[in-house]
């Protein structure tokens, strides 16, 4: 049977201060459509496995708010981590939780946090991706045509052609720095790694085992409380115990059955202020206007994010990012926007 693992414990800290550690980006409505980010994953994917099949794993702060944001699901469809341990612990309890049900399991692994533009054509990649993990013991991830060097992204170098639009993957290289990323972009080889994987429970807890020993270990000694009440209390105690790192680090850079899918469905990482900008309809003077009132005079290129009812009037304000949060405003250019995550920093050490 086929499962789904949405991955939801991530602070998307680079959208500070609209995304806070108490209600990060993928629980956002960006588009003013009333579903939140979340949402929208759960909605793109819920024609593709059966709907008690869709598994949450945040972390057990956002309780409250994937319960409410998405009042259909079970409480046994929503795994709460007791500490952030990074992706890769995050899709090891899911495989073992799903291993407990059902051991012949596919599923795929999806960000909550992604845009995803072109839903037919998404449908389409999923279930040829589906097809081929349930065929082979593979690692599958969906590749994206990479259009710039972005940094904060993994890079998969093409090989062999197997069947339909899967390649063998020769090398995976997770978040290269800005010259690596510019050889890569040029050499036309790599794709950007979309972060959403699909495998069989049987392949992935293989490669686990093999590539993330320390992780499998701790699981496998409560093997027995998987799927049984017993296994909130194993995971309370032991999950904080488990290293922190993605499952790009710990198993993409490293197996050797890693094989891509290329894929065009209109994906945005929706990383940063400028990739929003680029992806939300502009008005008239070519400003985005997030969930709030804005009157704007001889002002361009900007993107307002001042949600609550305060009117905000600018004149001769170009290319800027305001985002407000109550307790705190940000000003910035766009272009400036790499140092958020520092002001962040800087924040929390002097306030
Ligand atoms: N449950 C849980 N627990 N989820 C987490 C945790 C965690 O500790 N940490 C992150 N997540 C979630 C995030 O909310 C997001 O939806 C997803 O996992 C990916 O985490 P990010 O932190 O956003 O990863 P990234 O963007 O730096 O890198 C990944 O995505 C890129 C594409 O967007 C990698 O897979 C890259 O290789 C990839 O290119
Ligand atoms: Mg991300």
């Amino acid at each position: 049977h086929r499962y789904c693992v949405i991955m939801c414990g991530g602070i998307g800290s680079r959208f500070w201060p609209y995304s806070r550690t108490d209600r990060p980006k993928q629980f956002i409505d960006f588009f003013g459509t009333g579903r939140s980010l979340l949402q929208m994953s759960y909605d793109r994917i819920s024609p593709l496995v059966p709907k008690e099949n869709i598994i949450i794993v945040t972390n057990s702060h956002y309780a409250p708010l994937v319960k409410e944001q998405l009042p259909e699901l079970n409480d046994d469809q929503i795994l709460l981590e007791p500490a952030r341990r990074n992706t890769a612990p995050c899709i090891a309890w899911a495989a073992y939780h799903i291993a407990a049900r059902d051991p012949q399991a596919s599923m795929i692994v999806t960000p909550s946090d992604h845009l995803i533009t072109r839903d037919a054509e998404f449908e389409k990649s999923i279930r040829l991706g589906f097809n081929f993990v349930e065929k082979h013991d593979a690692l599958l991830t969906l590749g994206i045509k990479p259009t710039r060097p972005e940094t904060g992204y993994g890079y998969i170098q093409i090989g062999q052609p197997v069947e339909d639009d899967v390649l063998k993957v020769k090398t995976f290289t997770e978040k290269p720095d800005l010259d690596l990323a510019k050889v890569f972009v040029e050499s036309g080889e790599f794709f950007w790694n979309s972060g959403i994987f699909l495998w069989s429970v049987k392949s992935i807890l293989e490669a686990l085992h093999n590539y993330a020993p320390d992780l499998t270990s701790t699981f496998d000694h409560g093997l027995a409380a998987f799927g049984t009440p017993e296994e909130n209390a194993f995971i309370q105690r032991e999950f904080p115990g488990c290293v922190n790192i993605s499952i790009d680090y710990a198993v993409m850079e490293r197996a050797s059955n890693v094989y891509v899918e290329c894929v065009d469905f209109g994906w945005s990482d929706l990383g940063t202020w400028s990739a929003l900008y680029e992806n939300s309809p502009k008005n008239r003077d070519s400003n985005v206007v997030q969930n709030c009132q804005v009157l704007a005079y001889n002002s361009s290129g900007n993107i307002f994010a001042v949600p609550g009812n305060k009117l905000v009037v600018v004149n001769g304000l170009h290319d800027y990012v305001v985002a407000d949060a109550g307790d705190v405003l940000l000003v910035c250019p766009k272009s400036e926007e790499q140092h958020i995550k520092q002001y962040v920093n800087d924040v929390k050490l002097s306030y």
